[in-house]
């Protein structure tokens, strides 16, 4: 690893190398988007230039297409790929669940799209995303641009009646004006310092008209890489967890 990295991008590169330890050729892999998926992207980019793999991927935003496509990796789109092996992502926050808060690049939408089509979602991530509740880091919720105001009413008082500790909402701006995802929708950022039930959180939002979809993804994450700032990774298996839960029940019972 480059002594030239800051301790952030060793730690970053750390949990993008080891996701590419499961990476086979032949492999359909959607690519997400963030500082620690770019890294994957560009170690990915100097295996496919090596010839040591043979993959194709999908970007999850137009920014992961471009460095992709500058990079070599070969790319198709999701009507063209149908199904993909391996996701490999970021997060913003993940819980001990392997919940996870996304959006934060304002992807949140192609994002869920990919990570739903594939067989395996990756997150990769350093230590500092690992926490015990979700909702410090501000939840995106996209929604269509169409009576934007007033659908940010209508999560204000879906909020009254949930278990979170703070309730204010802001539109997200870019350069002085609301920002437009890729997918020509405005962001709303909820900043409710903790999340108590983010399924049910999840399910609300997503009932609401005007909402697309937002940065809660219960239950998707089938893995989580940590990197650390050693250049160690630890890899977290959702299996495991549910294993344990179940092992703990029985003893329980
Ligand atoms: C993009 O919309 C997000 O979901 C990213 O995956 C997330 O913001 C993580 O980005 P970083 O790897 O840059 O922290």
């Amino acid at each position: 690893m480059s002594n030239s990295l800051s301790p952030a991008d060793i730690a970053k590169s750390s949990a993008a190398r080891r996701a590419l330890e499961l990476v086979e050729s032949g492999m359909t892999l959607g690519l997400g988007t963030g500082s620690t998926a770019a890294w994957f992207v560009r170690l990915l980019s100097e295996r496919i230039r090596a010839n040591e793999l043979a993959v194709v991927g999908v970007a999850t935003s137009s920014t992961t297409m471009w460095l992709a496509r500058e990079l070599g990796v070969p790319l198709k789109s999701l009507d063209e790929a149908g199904t993909i092996d391996m996701t490999v992502d970021g997060a913003d926050e993940f819980d001990v669940a392997l919940n996870l808060t996304k959006g934060g690049g304002a992807a949140l939408l192609q994002e869920k799209i990919v990570a739903s089509a594939s067989r395996r979602m990756v997150v990769i991530a350093d230590r500092g995303k690992q926490v015990e509740h979700l909702g410090a880091f501000p939840l995106p919720v996209e929604v269509v641009r169409f009576g934007h105001r007033v659908t940010e009413a209508a999560i204000a008082r879906t909020l009254q009646d949930l278990d979170v500790d703070g309730r204010e909402i802001s539109l997200r701006m870019s350069s002085g004006h609301p920002l437009v995802t890729d997918e020509g929708h405005h962001i709303l950022d909820l900043h409710l310092g903790r999340i108590g039930d983010p399924p049910a959180l999840a399910r609300a939002l997503s009932q609401l008209p005007g909402v697309v979809d937002h940065g809660l993804f219960i239950g998707m994450a089938d893995a989580v890489i940590i990197g650390d700032e050693n250049g160690e990774s630890e890899l977290i298996e959702r299996k495991s967890i549910l294993d344990l839960g179940e092992q703990m029940r029985n003893e329980d019972a």
